[in-house]
């Protein structure tokens, strides 16, 4: 009897495994591999379904004033989240919640999750947004330099952990992907994205790149975008989305380099690039997201166009007559996910084009998988949702401020300094005007994608301005008088009498995209004049520059005794800048981009062939300290065989009166190779800190692939000849011998 029981017991607990085995299915099996939970489900989901996982709106399109933002629409709610299912939402530059605070954010994308709930099979939204200089988007978040000014800090483990910072913050918003880093390497600073970019040189680019996306995938809980591939930076006269043309080799030299290191640090996504290559607009390019992003590259994430690009490629580049064929050209191109970003209608079509078998399914299929595979990745089946208390902690704590802070400091980029004017010091210093109402700006201090696409107004920017953050500092015994304008030479006689420094504050206008594109690369009139004045009063002459890029200074004559520089430095950039007027911090940014002496040299970037002339007013890698630090012991091997590492020593020490961080920076030329080189070309580079007689050596080891180039049919090799190095002022030569 006992043994009929215990079968029955056994027959019963094994029929109910399976049951609930069968009950559970393999996509909502959190130990199944994201790839196998994702064919699971893509072998459950209609046409619709799969149309709507690949398709992406923006969130204006569900609140009730649209354009006018405001509360969400239950009607459209439903229609884009239920009756579409749509896979993702974005907001974009000003997409923000009716309440623009932490618990606001978190309040909108935990209402978008609960509806996406309502669907057959409850796949999770996925969420993104331009998280690219901080949590941007939410007011009272941090907000730390642009690209350009993370790139001038050469801190790769600072950017690295500015990504991880702001990663937690993005998730507790129930945000999961930002559209970040911006891997463009600039190519012409009047293009309106240059603060943007992480400079000209290729290398840094990578190296920058591949630390925000290391910060901000650290986690798991936030996936990155590297945009936009590939080219971008290339149209012509710096317009925005003007064509590009350039050679494959300028492709495969600049462009192509930085994605690689994205790559290799685990990039989970890239946005397409809304401009033509060569012809061919990248959202229509097989070429480019098949042959080089898939095949060649190998990338294996998801491809997400950017805004409304595919149905430009009917309504701008002309390269489909009508929006179907711009969707079939778009997605048999290889693009996984369509930023539409507002009609609807972009679904049915796509489902009509595959029913047509215009888009192969199994095309579909391949974008759906990514586009389910990222959200496994992201857990978001387990926790899609914010979490407004973790949110309202994390955004605008001190760690992060202390983090902008720091980053602030270091992208500041000293540029000129003559009789030393600065610091300023109570032993030399009793009276200082500040002139400029750029002084007072918080705005012009975080530039573009603050809060708003085109910049934020000042009163909603949690921070200190330079002049507040100058008087909130300044030594007893030193008075501040401040002028927002100079229009006249009396007034500036007038203001300057008795000052023993003028520190005229002046700035570049925030804006976005193609809105900030600048023919002139100038200052506005009013700044230039205001400059010329204090000049001509004879008084020495400080300048301080917040702008998104180079410029062009007629006025930086040599009565401009010193010249900061701040590449939109966020909202701790005005007590950065006041710490290093005041000496508190010791200047140590360096130009990741160079300085033209006018529009007429452009382009001009300093890795250009060796054949071609350079000639800028400031050299990229260009920075000054209030320290001296000097270089020694440059030492390489004298020949190396082919194909094996070089190591490289030298030493540097603080031969000034101040501790100081020193940027050193290893240059590599290539002597005689089958392609034309060029001068010099950054292939490393490291921060240190040294105290005042400090002296420290520091070891470099390239490796082949370094001293390798692309030979007349493109193809990676390392040639055997000479190959000099250029650190810190010193050369030295080695051989690299065959065999
Ligand atoms: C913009 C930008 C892109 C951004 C996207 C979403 O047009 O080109 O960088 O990520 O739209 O805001």
């Amino acid at each position: 009897m006992k043994r009929k029981v215990l079968l029955i017991v056994v027959a019963l607990f094994c029929a109910s495994l399976v049951a609930i085995c069968e009950e559970r299915p393999v996509y909502l099996d959190a130990n199944a591999s994201p790839e196998a939970r994702a064919e699971d489900l893509l072998a459950r989901m209609t046409l619709e379904e799969k149309v709507g996982q690949v398709t992406q709106i923006e969130i204006h399109r569900l609140q009730k004033g649209f354009w006018g933002g405001g509360e969400l629409d239950p009607d459209w709610l439903q229609k884009v989240l239920v009756d579409y299912a749509v896979g993702s939402i974005l907001s974009g530059g000003d997409g923000v919640p009716a309440k623009n605070a932490p618990a606001g954010w978190a309040k909108m994308t935990n209402t978008i999750q609960e509806w996406a709930q309502k669907t057959r099979l409850k796949i999770p939204v996925l969420y993104g947004i331009d998280a690219v200089h901080g949590h941007n988007g939410v007011v009272g978040a941090a907000i730390y330099p642009h690209n350009l000014g993370m790139a001038a800090t050469f801190d790769p483990a600072g950017v690295e952990e500015y990504g991880r910072l702001t990663a937690d913050e993005v998730r507790a918003t129930g945000i999961h992907w930002t559209f970040a880093p911006v891997l463009d390497v600039a190519r012409d600073p009047r293009w309106g994205r240059t603060v943007e970019t992480f400079g000209e040189d290729p290398y840094l680019v990578g190296v920058m790149g591949a630390s925000v996306i290391r910060g901000f995938q650290s986690t798991g809980k936030v996936m990155a975008c590297g945009k936009h591939f590939l080219g971008y930076s290339a149209a012509e006269n710096g317009l925005d989305r003007n064509p590009a043309d350039f050679s494959e080799r300028a492709l495969r030299e600049i462009h192509l380099p930085p994605y690689r290191a994205a790559m290799e640090a685990g990039l989970g996504s890239i946005m397409v690039n809304s401009g033509e290559v060569n012809g061919v607009p990248a959202h229509a390019s097989r070429w480019l997201l098949t042959e080089v992003l898939r095949n060649e590259l190998g990338f294996t994430g998801l491809a997400v166009s950017d805004w409304e690009d595919v149905a430009k490629l009917a309504s701008y580049h002309r390269v489909a007559g009508t929006l179907d064929e711009a969707i079939a050209r778009a997605y048999n191109a290889g693009l996984d996910m369509n930023m539409v970003p507002m009609d609807l209608a972009a679904a049915d079509r796509l489902a009509n084009l595959v029913r047509k078998g215009i888009v192969p399914e199994a095309r579909l299929d391949e974008a759906v998988k990514r586009v389910l595979v990222a959200k496994f990745k992201l857990g978001l089946f387990e926790d899609p949702f914010a979490d407004p208390a973790r949110a309202e902690k994390l955004i605008g704590s001190p760690e992060s401020r202390d983090l902008a802070r720091r980053l602030a400091r270091e992208s500041l980029v000293l540029l000129k300094n003559e009789n030393e004017v600065l610091p300023i010091s109570p032993k030399k210093i009793k009276s200082v005007l500040v002139v400029g109402q750029v002084a007072e700006s918080l705005s012009y201090l975080c530039g573009p994608w603050t809060v708003h696409w085109r910049g934020a107004r000042d009163e909603e920017i949690v921070g200190q301005s330079i002049l507040g953050a100058l008087k909130a500092r300044l030594p007893a015994g030193i008075r501040l008088a401040y002028l927002p304008r100079v229009t006249n030479k009396a007034e500036a006689e007038r203001a300057a009498r008795g000052v023993d420094l003028v520190i005229a504050v002046l700035g570049e206008k925030p804006d976005a995209e193609g809105n900030a594109d600048s023919q002139e690369l100038r200052l506005p009139p009013d700044q230039e004049e205001m400059v010329r004045l204090m000049a001509e009063t004879g008084r020495p002459l400080a300048v301080v520059v917040v702008a998104g890029r180079p410029l062009v200074m007629p006025w930086l004559d040599t009565r401009v005794s010193a010249l900061l520089w701040a590449f939109y430095p966020g909202n701790e950039g005005g007590t950065a800048i006041a710490e290093v007027l005041l000496g508190m911090y010791n200047p140590s940014g360096r130009l990741p981009i160079g300085f033209p002496k006018s529009v007429g040299q452009l382009p001009q970037v300093y890795n250009c062939r060796r054949t071609a002339r350079y000639d800028p007013l400031f050299p990229f890698g260009h920075g000054l300290s209030y320290t001296k630090f000097a270089y020694s012991e440059l030492k390489v091997p004298e020949r190396v065989r082919l194909g094996m590492p070089v190591t490289v020593s030298v030493k540097v020490k603080n031969a000034g009166p101040v501790a100081g961080d020193e940027v050193v920076l290893l240059f590599l030329r290539d002597e005689v190779a089958s392609v034309t080189q060029p001068a010099k070309s950054l292939r490393a580079f490291t921060r240190i800190h040294l105290a005042p007689g400090e002296e420290r050596a520091v070891n470099f080891t390239l490796s082949p692939e370094d001293l390798s180039i692309l030979d007349e049919d493109l193809k990676p090799v390392q040639e055997p000849g000479w190959f000099t190095i250029f650190l810190g002022g010193l050369e030295a030569r080695f051989f690299v011998a065959e065999g």
